[in-house]
């Protein structure tokens, strides 16, 4: 049997790396984690880590953003059929007639997006800091893509902002029903309802609290709660219960999958790094804009 973690320590050395994983990868690849995180903390790793190279073991927009706030740095992605179809519902045609159609409004875009969206917009946000950059940036009116249900979250959090939605969405959060987490409730009275702000309106107004994957984390070792159902994909809920083995954790009815954060196994990773593959290449201009709204983020707390 191969020893896949033996084989990664000794890349990772020769090659000065690092290796980055979300909170959604398999839970070996999670194991083999530098950092292990949600994407706001990942894109500050990114952004500060000493290393020649970066192993993005999550989807292709956040290898692109660890590209773009550390240019000079080769970043890798081990899968390239690793992606997210909500960045890539919305296309430059799209933003630039919003933008025509409301020339007062901020562009806010949620990492969730393509190099060359985040060039076009002021600010980019994540999940964990949404509502922040949305209550803080200049003017009254906000346009917000590409998710309709985080766009629509946050709105609801900062009313003295009008903010105009897109019709993006997460194919894996979109799809938690009402239904799912009322039965859970039922199933676990005592259990704290945690979701994540990617779901549709009516399952964020049945939580106990809404939060990115990191905000999760957070919020579960601050809890005495015992037990928690929890609205998100099931990756996070691995860590979870992983890290606290005394707890219970509870899906919102079928577990929730992105067959596109399951793609990448330890063997990718190595192939990564011997082969550097595969690697992200983005033009200057693209960096050089996507990066003003992507360091702009970075100013926000969550
Ligand atoms: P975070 O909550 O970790 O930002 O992730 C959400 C997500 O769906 C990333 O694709
Ligand atoms: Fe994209 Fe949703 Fe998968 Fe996150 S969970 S990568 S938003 S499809």
């Amino acid at each position: 049997m191969t020893d896949w973690a033996a084989k990664i320590e000794e890349l990772t050395f020769r090659r000065n790396a690092v290796i980055l994983v979300h909170n959604y990868q398999v839970e070996s690849v999670q194991l083999a984690a530098g950092h292990l995180g949600d994407s706001l903390g990942l894109s500050r790793v990114a952004a500060e880590v000493e290393a020649d190279v970066i192993v993005f073991c999550g989807v292709k927009f956040m290898a692109e953003t660890a590209k773009i706030l550390s240019p000079r740095k080769t970043v890798l992605l081990p899968r390239l059929d690793a992606g997210c179809p909500m960045a890539d519902m919305i296309t430059l045609d799209d933003l630039r007639h919003l933008k025509a159609r409301y020339p007062d409004a901020t562009v806010v875009t949620y990492v969730n997006s393509s190099a060359e969206i985040k060039a076009e917009s002021d600010v980019c946000c994540t999940s964990a800091n949404a509502v922040e950059v949305v209550r803080n940036v200049e003017g009254r009116r906000v346009i917000f893509v590409p998710d309709r249900n985080l766009g629509a979250w946050a709105a609801r959090q900062v009313p003295e902002k009008e903010v105009i939605l897109f019709e993006g969405y997460c194919y894996v959060h979109d799809r938690i029903r009402r239904e799912e987490v009322e039965a859970a409730r039922k199933a676990y009275p005592g259990a704290e309802v945690l979701v994540h702000p990617e779901a549709p309106m009516e399952v964020l107004e049945l939580a106990d609290a809404v939060c990115s994957t990191g905000g999760m984390l957070r919020h579960v070792a601050a809890s005495p709660a015992r037990e928690f159902v929890v609205a998100t994909e099931e990756g996070l809920l691995e860590r979870l219960r992983r890290e606290n083995p005394h707890r219970s954790f509870f899906s919102a009815g079928r577990p929730k999958i992105c067959s596109n954060m399951k793609r990448t196994s330890l063997g990718d990773v190595v192939a990564a790094l011997e082969l550097n593959r595969y690697e992200i290449e983005i033009d200057v201009e693209t960096i050089r804009g996507a990066q003003v709204a992507l360091r702009r983020m970075l100013d926000y707390a969550g």
